[in-house]
């Protein structure tokens, strides 16, 4: 199994031939390089097992807030790892409603799509790798064990509703497909950077997501670099304020655990609100997850005045990208 990022775009798409051959790519790289997860990972090895306290499942501090808490580290090893199952099992459980969501809001935005539409075969490639991913997120979850009820009731109502955004207000719904895959990305990547320490189903299975999601995130931005400056400017500003607010809900309905986990593991109110999002290192997280859109949000005309007011009210302004995954800057604060 090979893993690869090299079908990433990193340059902004001119013409539409342009685009059309950019979409082109994506979905000859979708037919070349893409996996299965009951082929491309081995559940049944051996080092694949979940046995009780095994000590890899302990949140590592640089890749999970939770993790670099004293208040986590204090607590006895064998706590540590029951927190570190049941957070990693919710984390993956989340990622896979929200995928869910957006495979259905991707079929609806597909339906929509002319004879020929080079968007629509894309699309499809995506939701096809989508439905892939769900699988291998369910069945690490089935694995670890642990009845993780992933988003919040509130959300998972919801849920049911965002779909019917794809076709009608698909620069809207692609803003929260962004929402979701850049902070999930952000936070796999740290993961596998602690090769060696992380349990081998993690890295399996981020690995895989890793490889892949860089394709989707690559039309996601071009997709809105296209479509925001045919917008009226009306509908243009509208959008330019959703987007803060678009990142910066999702990213707290993906990144902070529910009520339960809380309750379950008997966490005092003060390291939820350290973690999420008081601390100054939390905060700079918060910030960094979002340095790519900030860049994507300047290119395609929606960084202006008032917008620039709500991405800082919401904590997530912060000098953008000077291309796809740049390295965090340091704390240097300028929308
Ligand atoms: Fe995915
Ligand atoms: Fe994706």
């Amino acid at each position: 199994m090979t893993l690869t990022t090299d079908s990433r775009v990193d340059h902004p798409v001119g013409s539409t031939a342009e685009y059309h051959a950019m979409l082109n790519r994506l979905s000859a790289g979708s037919v070349h390089k893409n996996f299965d997860p009951f082929t491309d990972i081995d559940w049944d090895a051996p080092e694949f097992a979940v046995t009780p306290n095994d000590p890899r499942w302990v949140l590592q501090k640089e890749s999970d807030p939770i993790g670099s808490h004293s208040w986590y580290q204090a607590q006895p090893v064998e706590k540590q790892i029951e927190i570190g199952m049941w957070r990693q099992a919710n984390v993956a459980k989340v990622g896979l409603q929200f995928e869910n969501i957006l495979i259905r809001g991707m079929m609806q935005y597909v339906f929509g799509t002319p004879n020929g539409s080079p968007e629509a075969r894309y699309c499809t490639h995506e939701v096809i790798e989508e439905c892939n991913h769900t699988m291998m997120f369910q069945e690490m979850v089935n694995r670890i064990g642990k009845d993780t009820p992933g988003m919040s009731p509130a959300l998972r109502f919801i849920a049911q509703f965002i779909p019917l955004a794809g076709n009608t207000l698909p620069v809207i719904f692609f803003m929260g497909v962004l929402a979701g895959e850049e902070p999930i990305d952000h936070v796999q990547k740290a993961v596998l950077r602690e090769d060696g320490v992380i349990h081998p189903i993690m890295k399996g299975v981020m690995g895989i997501h890793v490889a892949e999601e860089a394709r989707h995130i690559s039309f996601a931005h071009e997709f809105l670099r296209r479509r925001v400056p045919k917008m009226s400017k009306l509908g243009r500003f509208l959008a330019s304020l959703m987007m803060p607010v678009i990142m910066r809900t999702l990213c707290d309905a993906i990144v902070i655990p529910p009520k339960q986990f809380w309750v379950e593991f008997d966490i005092p109110k003060q390291v939820r609100k350290d973690l999420f999002w008081s601390s100054p290192a939390a905060r700079q997280s918060l910030r960094d997850y979002f340095a790519d859109v900030r860049m994507l949000a300047h290119d395609s005309g929606l960084m202006n005045p008032v917008s620039k007011l709500v991405w800082k009210a919401l904590k997530i302004d912060g000098k953008a990208s000077r291309y796809r995954s740049e390295p965090a800057r340091g704390l240097d604060i300028a929308a």
